[in-house]
């Protein structure tokens, strides 16, 4: 196992207070029920972003948060990264907006994009950033409004998503915590399964755009669903034998929340019993690339995280990217 270089110091969550129940896609036309949505993926209700709440803000939330806990001034972050699909603008990066709303005068900044895999993949490029000397106190942020991308009149993806946000301090490894092992792979071959069509570079925004709703997430969900738990499966595998552990040595485990059945295959997988699994896709629906950092924030609040623990993290995204990482607090 190698000497972890960089440890998670604290964490942070911004949650938009308005809550969507499976109850409400009735108020807005949409044939669904609760108890499909339940039973195909564990979600009761998600987090809707309302009122002036946007990727910036609450990422600033969240960051303000860790960095308090941290005991972090604003000055003294070297550098901001901000994993999200959903940026304020296409240019600059929301990051540099994060950057502004902290006063983090001395920061780098620049958004990550690897949908639901890029806060971890955020935090092995903060692990090198360390390492390298060039920088020793980062954000590592993810924050999502997904509510905005997704078509609201397609009930085989809106039902799925939620808004929020996590953050998290990294800096230098002392007594021998922090990061003991991490895995990035992609397939862009497979990119069409989950996407946006249209409104980039390629194809922008036009009225013929806006008429067919190209510009909104699509999704082949059953395709998704067997890739995803293939690619978590193998993410946990790699993290595991890096850092020479097995499934017996995990405190928790906390998966990218999608779908409860996407999670509880992974958790058999690596022989990890549920118990052991941090689970909060009922409550959120699935929040992308914040999901891990926010339920990393809840496991630490309600004492599921304690001195010592060693947690592996996996996720799974569109693109499609995947990866892991093990942490020991
Ligand atoms: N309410 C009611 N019915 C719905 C529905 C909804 N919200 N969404 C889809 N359906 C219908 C479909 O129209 C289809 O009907 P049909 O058989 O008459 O054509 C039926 O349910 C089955 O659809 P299917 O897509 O095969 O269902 P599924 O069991 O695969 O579950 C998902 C759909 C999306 C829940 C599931 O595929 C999934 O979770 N995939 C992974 C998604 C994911 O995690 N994406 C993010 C990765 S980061």
């Amino acid at each position: 196992m190698k000497r972890p270089l960089a440890q998670v110091v604290s964490t942070g969550r911004a949650i938009p207070a308005h809550v969507m129940t499976n109850h409400d896609f009735a108020a807005i036309g949409l044939e669904t029920s609760h108890d499909w949505i339940v039973e195909r993926t564990g979600i009761v209700e998600r987090h809707i972003a309302r009122d002036g709440e946007t990727t910036c803000s609450l990422g600033s939330e969240a960051s303000r948060i860790a960095m308090q806990r941290a005991g972090v001034h604003a000055g003294d972050v070297d550098a901001i990264l901000l994993s999200t699909a959903t940026p304020d603008r296409l240019l600059p990066a929301t990051a540099v907006d994060i950057q502004a709303e902290l006063g983090a005068t001395r920061a780098a900044a620049f958004d990550l994009s690897a949908a639901c895999s890029g806060w971890l993949y955020g935090l092995t490029v903060a692990e090198g950033m360390i390492a390298s000397g060039s920088a020793e106190t980062i954000l590592v942020i993810a924050s999502e409004k997904m509510s905005s991308i997704v078509d609201w009149t397609d009930r085989a993806t809106c039902v799925l998503f939620g808004d929020g946000a996590g953050a998290t301090v990294l800096k230098r490894s002392r007594h021998h915590k922090g990061i003991l092992s991490s895995f990035m792979r992609s397939d862009g071959t497979l990119a069409e399964l989950l996407y946006r069509p249209h409104g980039g570079a390629t194809v922008p925004i036009t009225e013929a755009v806006l008429m067919d709703r190209s510009h909104f997430v699509k999704m082949a969900g059953r395709e998704v669903f067997k890739h995803a738990v293939r690619s978590m499966a193998e993410a946990c595998d790699r993290a595991l034998d890096a850092a020479r552990l097995t499934g017996k040595d995990i405190d928790l485990l906390i998966p990218h929340q999608a779908n409860v059945r996407i999670i509880e295959a992974t958790a058999k997988h690596a022989g990890i019993s549920m118990d052991k699994v941090y689970v909060n896709v009922d409550r959120y629906g699935n929040t992308s690339s914040a999901s891990i950092p926010i339920s990393l924030d809840e496991a630490f609040e309600t004492g599921r995280i304690g001195e010592g623990a060693t947690v592996l993290m996996v996720a799974f995204g569109a693109g499609f990217t995947w990866a892991s990482t093990i942490v020991r607090f």
